[in-house]
């Protein structure tokens, strides 16, 4: 039986620390979804479209090997995307406490929703400061992102979007 799992988020946009866990992943599972999901909670920069197609960028360009697919789903929860690819399990990058306090309820409220289990995983220490928010907070001030997202990033919000 082949295991399928979906690394959900906002990707708002995709940072080295977002590409580092999609790598780990996808050495794990035999499929992995990559998954660009609406965050209600949060002020977004980029189309959903956008941040699909950087993410495809980032992985083609990085050379990640394995069976990824990256898409979006806004029609209802993030476990009826799981039901509907029979992914079994939800990755999710945890770097600090603040991180499992935040991702422990959804987690156990996907559980409850769909018997879809949730792995944390740990990125490489290296990213450990790296957000989308702070990403997006540095870019709209003209800072250096560089050294934070894959290259299509960088270029893309260095043009202004363009
Ligand atoms: O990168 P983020 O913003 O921390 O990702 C959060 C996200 C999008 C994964 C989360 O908000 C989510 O799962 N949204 C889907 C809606 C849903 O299914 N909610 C109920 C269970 S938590």
């Amino acid at each position: 039986m082949s295991r399928i799992a979906v690394v959900p988020g906002s990707f708002d946009p995709v940072t080295l620390g977002h590409l580092d866990v999609i790598e780990r992943a996808a050495g794990i599972f035999d499929e992995l979804h990559v998954l660009v999901v609406h965050n209600p909670a949060k002020e977004a920069l980029l189309p959903i479209a956008k941040r699909v197609s950087l993410i495809r960028d980032a992985i083609d360009e990085a050379r990640l090997p394995g069976d990824i697919t990256v898409t979006s789903w806004s029609v209802g929860l993030l476990v009826d995307y799981c039901t509907e690819v029979g992914a079994s399990v939800l990755v999710k990058g945890v770097r600090s406490q603040v991180d499992v306090a935040y991702e422990t309820p959804m987690a156990i409220v996907n559980r409850n929703l769909a018997r879809v289990e949730t792995v944390f995983m740990l990125p490489d220490p290296g990213h450990a400061h790296v957000s989308s928010s702070l990403v997006r907070q540095v870019a709209g001030l003209g800072g250096d992102i560089s050294p934070y997202v894959p290259r299509a990033v960088a270029e893309y919000l260095a043009t202004g979007g363009r």
